[in-house]
This record gives C-alpha cells, sequence and structure tokens, in this order.
C-alpha cells in the first residue's frame, strides 16, 4: 500500500483523495476505519483510537492497491506491506492559522503544532516503516496540484527528492520557543 500521512491540516485528506482518484487507488481513510468499527472513543481532545484494534482491521483491509491516509499511518501499519510513506509537513506558523479556523482548543493546537515543529510523524515514520520508504514534502504555500504533481511523480517511479525541514531552527530564530511550547 501506499500512505499518506503528517499531522492535521498539512493537507492529507485534500492530496489524497484527487490522488486515489487519478491513480486508480482505494482510497482507506483511518479515522472513519476507527470510528465505523467503533474503536475511536472521542476523547477530551482527539479520537482515542485502540492501536492494536486498528492494526489488525487495517491488515485485513488494505491491499497493493490502497491508498491510507490518517495522521495514525506510521502507528497502525505492518511495515512488509507498505510500498511507500509520504509525511506532509507544513510551517507551524500557517498549521496555527488553519488550527484557529478548526476552532481546535488551544491544547489540541498546541500539541499538534509541537509535534509538527520536533517533526515527530516524520521520525515516527522513519523508525517504524523505514528510512527509504519515508519520502517529506513541505505543503506551505505549495499549490494543491504542485504537492500532487510530486506525490504522483514518486508513486509512479518510486523515488524523488524530499524537502528538508527544520522547523525547530525556525522558530528558535524568531525567538518564537515560548509561544508553541509554554508548558
Ligand atoms: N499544497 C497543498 N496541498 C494540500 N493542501 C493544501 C495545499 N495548500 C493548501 N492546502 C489546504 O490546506 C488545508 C488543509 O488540508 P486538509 O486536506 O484538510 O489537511 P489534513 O487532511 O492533513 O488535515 C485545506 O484547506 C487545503 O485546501
Ligand atoms: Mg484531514
Amino acid at each position: 500500500m501506499k500512505i499518506i500521512t503528517g499531522n492535521p491540516g498539512t493537507g492529507k485528506h485534500t492530496v489524497a483523495g484527487i490522488l486515489a482518484k487519478k491513480l486508480g487507488l482505494e482510497l482507506v481513510d483511518i479515522n472513519q476505519v476507527a470510528i465505523s468499527k467503533g474503536i475511536a472513543k472521542k476523547g477530551k481532545q482527539a479520537l482515542d483510537v485502540d492501536v492494536k484494534k486498528l492494526k489488525k482491521i487495517l491488515d485485513k483491509k488494505t491491499s497493493k492497491n490502497t491508498l491510507l491516509v490518517g495522521h495514525l499511518a506510521p502507528y497502525v501499519v505492518s511495515k512488509n506491506k507498505v510500498d511507500v510513506v509520504v509525511v506532509l509537513r507544513r510551517s507551524p506558523y500557517s498549521l496555527e492559522r488553519i488550527y484557529k479556523k478548526r476552532e481546535y482548543s488551544k491544547q489540541k493546537s498546541i500539541e499538534n503544532l509541537g509535534s509538527e515543529i520536533l517533526g515527530i510523524t516524520y521520525y515516527d515514520t522513519i523508525k517504524n516503516i523505514g528510512r527509504k520508504k519515508t519520502f517529506q514534502f513541505d505543503t506551505t504555500n505549495k499549490s494543491i496540484a504542485d504537492t500532487v504533481k510530486r506525490i504522483e511523480s514518486l508513486f509512479v517511479k518510486g523515488k524523488t527528492r524530499e524537502d528538508n525541514v527544520d522547523w525547530l531552527k525556525i522558530v528558535s530564530k524568531k525567538r518564537d520557543l515560548k509561544r508553541f511550547f509554554p508548558y
């Protein structure tokens, strides 16, 4: 299967929908599966998901032709079933605006911004699925068409140049560490 992951607001569902249609892939949305199977509870901040159960269900539900989408992807797939993973990244300054529009709570926003700044999803994808299969793309100030084109090329050719991302450096330079890590 192919995977598109990344923190909320990085652009996963937008590009996954387009790519699934374009390439004839079967789109599987991790959150939707979790909710429909009754293994996700609406927690205080986000979905509380039983990761073990979800992994079993997704093992059955996915195939070679699957495009799996969701921020939980690195934690709920069997490594040997994965061909390639795209981790979408976006500047915390841009994400902050998206979270405001989505009316995320202060805590949910801070958690996701901190995770993006530290690159946790990218790091965990490399750790759990492997360096060679992992490619990150920065969607900040990029058009949707451009991002779709880059991912399509990766999916077709099997490799590509990924982006360098170091939000921590940018945030510290701007002296915004306190703003994003208030606790
Ligand atoms: N290059 C891009 N790629 C994907 N989405 C983008 C891009 N630029 C802007 N967006 C916008 O980003 C917002 C968040 O996208 P969405 O697909 O909902 O993210 P996610 O599924 O990761 O939460 C949407 O309003 C989308 O139109
Ligand atoms: Mg989404």
